[in-house]
């Protein structure tokens, strides 16, 4: 049985990348792997959201782990705050993680193009936080999409360079995964590559939504001017929507659609319609169970309160024995 551990920030509602990317995985890992889900709401201080915010964000994605199938009985699913180990512990490793590589990182970079404002010490040691939420629970598997590619390297490099420092095969080097294939990148409605929510409410299919809204976007989602003739190659608005398609269609609706493309006959509006279809008829029923477990507060909080016991236990262990690898011992 192989440990795994994967963590979404609590920024607003799930959308099909967070599914797809990560949560899918959940689903199967939990039911034969010993796995730790959490939702980093330490991680999300870096964008300062107000308490009220954080907490309401927090209580969402609790409900839609849960509505989505991800079961508190079967694995450890807690808030990242409620495990104080992981704060300890990030303080230990930031010593051993260097100014330079933090600076390299590609979500460093891109931070500091998005949120010129507020380029906090948070958002450079961020790796380093997501790094030790891995390696606290001592990690083989890390499902998550691939964005976060870098990230896990960057976990093996401090994993192995606290080994190195301390002469110790103390930490193995987790993967990421997702079920054996390629890391999954969602793309988003507006073509500007992976869906994602800091592109905007329109470039997102979210799971807790009006379906009015839901079909309006998917109309509305970027792609050309139509077909020019046969052969010709799809563009990036249009090739992303065909993605999409393939996570929620049925594969011969798909090819339909391919074959149409193909001989220059396909109708954008059309195109759109079976996908706004598809994607209602994928996300209706996990809308009506986060709807349930939203309301549902006492089924929250005991799938939390299991969890953060579990989490715990675990990571109070590792703390432990990393201070005695560090030196930190007792006179009293
Ligand atoms: P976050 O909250 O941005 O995303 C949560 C998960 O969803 C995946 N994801 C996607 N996958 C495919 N296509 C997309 N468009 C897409 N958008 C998001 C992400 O890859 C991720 O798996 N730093 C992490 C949270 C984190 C974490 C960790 C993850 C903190 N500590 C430890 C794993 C292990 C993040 O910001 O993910």
């Amino acid at each position: 049985m192989a440990r795994v551990v994967s963590g979404i920030r609590p920024t607003g509602k799930l959308h099909l990348g967070n599914y797809f990317g990560a949560v899918k995985n959940f689903l199967n890992m939990q039911e034969e792997h010993e796995c730790f889900f959490f939702i980093a709401d330490i991680h999300s201080l870096t964008t300062h959201p107000t308490p009220a915010d954080l907490h309401n964000n927090v209580h969402q994605v609790l409900a839609e782990h849960l509505a989505m199938g991800v079961d508190p009985e079967k694995c450890a699913l807690f808030v990242q705050s409620d495990v104080p180990a992981i704060s300890e512990l990030y303080t230990y490793m930031n010593m051993n993680a260097y100014i330079g590589e933090l600076e390299r990182s590609t979500s460093f970079k891109d931070k500091i193009r998005s949120q010129k404002n507020n380029i906090n010490a948070g958002l450079l040691t961020y790796p380093v936080l997501m790094a030790v939420d891995i390696l606290v629970h001592h990690a083989d598997m890390v499902p998550v999409g691939k964005d976060q590619q870098q990230h896990l390297e960057m976990t093996r490099t401090f994993a192995n360079r606290f080994n190195h420092m301390y002469a110790t095969d103390y930490f193995a080097e987790p993967q990421a995964f997702s079920g054996g294939g390629d890391l999954v990148k969602v793309p988003g409605l507006t073509a500007q590559g992976k869906m994602s929510k800091s592109s905007g409410d329109a470039d997102t299919i979210t799971f807790d939504e009006e379906e009015k809204g839901l079909r309006k976007k998917i109309m509305r989602a970027v792609t050309d001017n139509g077909p020019t003739g046969p052969g010709q190659p799809k563009s990036e608005g249009l090739q992303n929507l065909f993605d999409i398609m393939t996570l929620v269609s049925d594969t011969s609706t798909v090819a339909h659609f391919e074959v149409e493309q193909q001989n220059g006959t396909i109708r954008y509006g059309d195109f759109k319609k079976q996908l706004a279809d598809d994607v209602v008829k994928f996300v209706s029923p996990i809308k009506e169970r986060i709807g349930y477990y939203k309301q549902n507060t006492s089924a929250l909080a005991k799938a939390a309160k299991i969890g953060q016991e579990k989490a715990n236990d675990s990571a109070q262990k590792t703390l432990k024995e990393v201070r005695e690898i560090i030196g930190f011992k007792k006179f009293y």
